[in-house]
């Protein structure tokens, strides 16, 4: 067997608007459609994904929160119905997955190894939660690719934002060997939003356009700074920033997917490819592709 890598991870947020916005036959709600800057972006995030050919599709959900430790999807085959709490008028989505069993249990291993509370979340009635959804939804609507989930501890909220990043590093750590050592070829999704001010009505219908916009001007520019960043590759620099980030922008990356995603790619300095931004009620959305076979760091299938 060959020694698994990570081909690829995509910043990749989870709005329920967007799987409202396309009108899946999975999403009970109806829509005129809506945010297609972030839709059409991930067309093109989607069509790179066809090109990386992964076994395997690990994502980090903040809407999965558990409070003791980092808890990873650990049935076969999980289906029911996910809704969003705050949404449901927008997102009641009949879903259906399989589980990349083996790479989960090493996910898990290799992250208790290194000091981390971990456990397999083996009851086979589970709802999975709607960041989850919305992101593997939004990058492969086939749901052909089987995957690994990993919950959100919420340490970087009731210890220090850099001591709860320290375990998302940790936890990035321990996915990265335990892809090597299951030999897959893994894309790695980080399910965050950017600045996470929001507004709290939501016009009628939902999807008017018109009433979209950023929710406030210093979060558009704490976004446009980071992503202006990540497209140089001026990873060291954004990591730099980020508590200062999460702090005045109130930043989903709070949460954890997108430190555990570039610790389980080593932090490359590598340009990331934008697909598109827009505003979802108000928060700052990217979605941004870091191809490792481009840059000659993984091998092409
Ligand atoms: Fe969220």
């Amino acid at each position: 067997m060959d020694k698994g890598q990570i081909v690829a991870g995509y910043l990749a947020p989870h709005p329920p608007h967007l799987v409202y916005g396309e009108n899946p036959p999975q999403n009970e709600a109806r829509s005129q459609g809506g945010w297609e800057q972030l839709r059409w972006a991930y067309e093109r995030a989607r069509a790179s994904l066809e090109q990386q050919k992964p076994d395997v599709l690990l994502v980090h959900s903040p809407h999965w929160i558990t409070q003791q430790g980092h808890h990873f999807l650990g049935v076969p085959h999980l289906s029911g119905k996910s809704v969003d709490p705050i949404f449901p008028n927008l997102f009641r989505y009949d879903f259906e997955l399989e589980v990349d069993m083996e790479l989960a249990e090493a996910c898990c291993d290799e992250a208790a190894g290194m000091g981390l509370t971990t456990k397999m979340m083996r009851n086979p009635n589970f709802r999975v939660d709607y960041g989850t959804i919305t992101t593997l939804h939004m990058i492969r609507p086939q749901w052909d690719i089987p995957v690994v989930g990993i919950s959100a501890n919420n340490s970087p909220y009731y210890l220090t934002t850099e001591e709860g990043l320290e375990e998302m590093d940790l936890l990035g750590k321990a996915t990265r060997k335990a892809i090597e050592a299951t030999g897959r070829r893994a894309v790695l999704l980080a399910s965050n939003t950017l600045c996470h001010l929001h507004f709290s009505e939501e016009p009628v219908p939902p999807e008017d356009m018109a009433q979209e916009h950023p929710h406030d001007y210093e979060g558009y520019l704490w976004d446009m700074r980071m992503i202006d960043l990540l497209r140089q590759g001026k990873t060291g620099e954004v990591f730099e920033l980020l508590p200062q980030f999460i702090d005045e922008a109130f930043a989903e990356v709070k949460s954890g997917a997108f430190t555990w995603m570039f610790s389980a790619m080593e932090y490359p300095e590598l340009p990331g490819e934008l697909h598109g931004y827009g505003t979802v009620i108000g928060t700052g959305n990217a979605v941004m592709e870091w191809d490792l076979i481009k840059a000659g760091l993984a091998r092409a299938a």
